[in-house]
C-alpha cells in the first residue's frame, strides 16, 4: 500500500517570481500538476500535497483533481519539516510512503514504479532515486557502498571539496517505510548552513537505505531556476516530437516548432516550420500546419491547411483551407471545404459548408450558412459601444466589397449585397439589397481654375 507525498510549500526564490515555483508552467501543465498526474499512474491509495507559500493559489489550480489532499505548512522550514507535516494525517497508515519532490516535473512513471518495487523487494527504510549527472551543482550529494547502499546524503552548500566532487546526486524521490520514517521525523535537526530540517537527515537517521539510479538523468532534473525551466522545456519538447514522427507526424524543422504535450495529432499530418501547437488540440488526419502557424485548444479536422495563422478555442471542418494571415479566436465553428483568407478575424462565429471570406474581413458574433461568399472589405459592425450584437447570413448569400453588416441584423439566404452597402435593416430571402448614396455624375463639369493648370 502506498501514499504519495508531494512537496509544494517552498517559494522557489531562485525563480525571482511572486509565483510559487511549482504553479510556473512547462508546455501547456504546471510544474506540479505534471508530477501529480505521474504519481497517479501509480495508484496510489491516498495522495497529499503539501502546500504553504501561496498555498491558495497552489491549492486553486489543482482543485479539479479528486481526492487530493491539502497539507498545510506554515511556516517552511525544510523539506524534512514539509514531511513532519504529515504525521498527524497519516497517523497509523501502515503502508510506504513516497515522497517527491514538486519541481520535478519530467519523472516517468515507470521509474516510480521500478523505484517502489525494489524497495519492496528488499524490505528497506528507504529507497531513493539517484543519478550520475555531468553537472551536480546544486544536488545533494550521495554516497553509497558497493551494494548501493546509502551512507551518507550531504546537501551540495554543506559539502566540502571532496564531496563535491561526487557526481551521484540525490533526485529529490523516496519511498520510504512510513512506521519507521514517522518514528525518525520528530528527531530531525537544522544544525545545517541553512538552519533547515532536512528530509535527507531522515535518511541518515534510517536503515538499510538504498539507492536506485535512474537509467535517463534528464527525468530527475529539478527545477530551481529560469535556466532549468528553459532545459526541462527542451528535453520535454524532445520527447513529444519524437513521441509524435514515430507515430506517423512528419515535423519539417523540429528545432523550430513547439508541442505541448496535451496535444493530440494523427498520422499523416505535416508540421511546417515555427508552428506552436497548445493546450487541448487535436488535428486530424492529412492536415497541414504552417509554416508560421498557432493553434491553441481547437480541433482541426482532416486535411485542412493552416498557413501563417493563429487559431485560438476552435474548430475547422475537414477540406478548409486557413490563412495565409487569417486569425480565429474564441468559438469560431468553420464548416467543411470553407476557405478563411489573407487578413480575416473571425470571433464567436459559425460558417457552413463551403462559405468563403476570403480577402480582409472581420466577422464577429455572426452566424453564416452554407455556401455562403463574404465579399473582400465586409465587416460586422457588432459592437455598439456597449454591447455585442448578432448578425445572420443565410445559405448562397454573397456580401458584396467594402459592406459594412450593422448588428443586430439578418440576411435571408440567396441575398445579394451590393459593394459598399451599409446594412442597418433585415433583409428578407431573394433579395438584392443597395445600401448606399446613388452616384451622381455631372455630364460635360470641369473644375473651374483661373487658367492656370491644377498643380499636380
Ligand atoms: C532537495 C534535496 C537535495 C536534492 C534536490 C533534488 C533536501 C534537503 N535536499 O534540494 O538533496 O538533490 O532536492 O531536486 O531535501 N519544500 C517544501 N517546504 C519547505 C522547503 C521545500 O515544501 O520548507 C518543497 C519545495 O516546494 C520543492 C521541494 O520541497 O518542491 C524541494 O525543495 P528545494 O528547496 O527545491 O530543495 P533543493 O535545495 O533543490
Ligand atoms: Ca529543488
Amino acid at each position: 500500500m502506498v501514499a504519495v507525498a508531494i512537496l509544494a510549500a517552498g517559494r522557489g526564490t531562485r525563480m525571482k517570481s511572486v509565483l510559487p515555483k511549482v504553479l510556473h508552467s512547462l508546455g501547456g501543465r504546471s510544474l506540479i500538476e505534471r508530477i501529480l498526474l505521474t504519481a497517479l499512474e501509480i495508484d496510489p491509495k491516498r495522495y497529499l500535497a503539501i502546500v504553504g507559500y501561496q498555498g491558495e493559489k497552489v491549492k486553486a489550480a489543482l482543485e479539479h483533481i479528486p481526492d487530493l489532499e491539502f497539507v498545510e505548512q506554515s511556516e517552511q522550514l525544510g523539506t524534512g519539516h514539509a514531511v513532519q507535516q504529515l504525521l498527524p494525517h497519516l497517523e497509523g497508515f501502515p503502508g510506504d510512503l513516497l515522497v517527491l519532490n514538486g519541481d520535478v516535473p519530467l519523472l516517468r512513471s515507470q521509474t516510480l514504479k521500478h523505484l517502489i518495487e525494489t524497495h519492496q523487494q528488499h524490505r528497506n527504510a528507504v529507497t531513493l532515486l539517484t543519478a550520475h549527472v555531468p553537472n551536480p551543482q546544486g544536488y545533494g550529494r550521495v554516497f553509497c557502498d558497493g551494494q548501493n547502499l546509502i551512507k551518507q546524503i550531504v546537501e551540495d552548500r554543506d559539502c566540502n571539496a571532496a564531496q563535491k566532487q561526487n557526481h551521484r546526486i540525490n533526485a529529490g524521490i523516496y519511498c520510504f517505510n512510513w512506521p519507521l520514517l514517522a518514528k525518525v521525523l520528530p528527531q530531525l535537526q537544522a544544525n545545517n548552513d541553512q538552519k533547515e530540517y532536512y528530509l535527507t537527515d531522515a535518511c541518515n537517521l534510517m536503515e538499510p537505505v538504498m539507492a536506485v539510479d535512474v537509467e535517463d538523468y534528464e527525468e530527475i532534473l529539478g527545477i530551481n531556476d529560469r535556466k532549468q525551466l528553459a532545459t526541462a522545456y527542451e528535453i520535454l519538447q524532445e520527447r513529444v516530437k519524437d513521441k509524435w514522427m514515430a507515430a506517423g507526424v512528419t515535423i519539417i524543422d523540429p528545432k523550430s516548432v513547439t508541442i505541448d504535450d496535451t496535444v493530440l495529432l494523427e498520422p499523416d499530418i505535416i508540421i511546417e516550420p515555427q508552428t506552436h501547437l497548445r493546450g487541448q488540440t487535436v488535428i486530424k488526419s492529412g492536415s497541414r500546419i504552417g509554416p508560421g502557424s498557432s493553434i491553441e485548444n481547437s480541433q482541426i479536422g482532416e486535411n485542412v491547411t493552416v498557413l501563417y495563422s493563429v487559431i485560438s478555442d476552435s474548430a475547422v471542418q475537414s477540406g478548409s483551407r486557413i490563412g495565409p494571415y487569417a486569425h480565429l479566436r474564441g468559438h469560431v465553428e468553420v464548416g467543411n471545404g470553407c476557405r478563411i483568407g489573407n487578413f480575416v478575424e473571425l470571433k464567436n462565429t459559425v460558417l457552413g459548408d463551403r462559405t468563403n471570406v476570403a480577402h480582409l474581413s472581420y466577422l464577429g458574433d455572426t452566424t453564416a450558412g452554407e455556401r455562403v461568399n463574404i465579399g473582400a472589405g465586409t465587416i460586422t459592425a457588432n459592437y455598439d459601444g456597449v454591447n455585442k450584437h448578432p448578425t445572420k447570413i443565410g445559405d448562397r448569400t454573397k456580401t458584396g466589397s467594402n459592406s459594412v453588416l450593422v448588428a443586430p441584423v439578418t440576411l435571408g439566404s440567396d441575398v445579394t449585397v451590393a459593394a459598399g452597402s451599409t446594412v442597418t435593416e433585415d433583409v428578407p430571402d431573394d433579395s438584392l439589397v443597395i445600401a448606399r448614396a446613388t452616384q451622381v455624375v455631372k455630364p460635360g463639369w470641369r473644375l473651374k481654375t483661373n487658367g492656370d493648370s491644377p498643380v499636380t
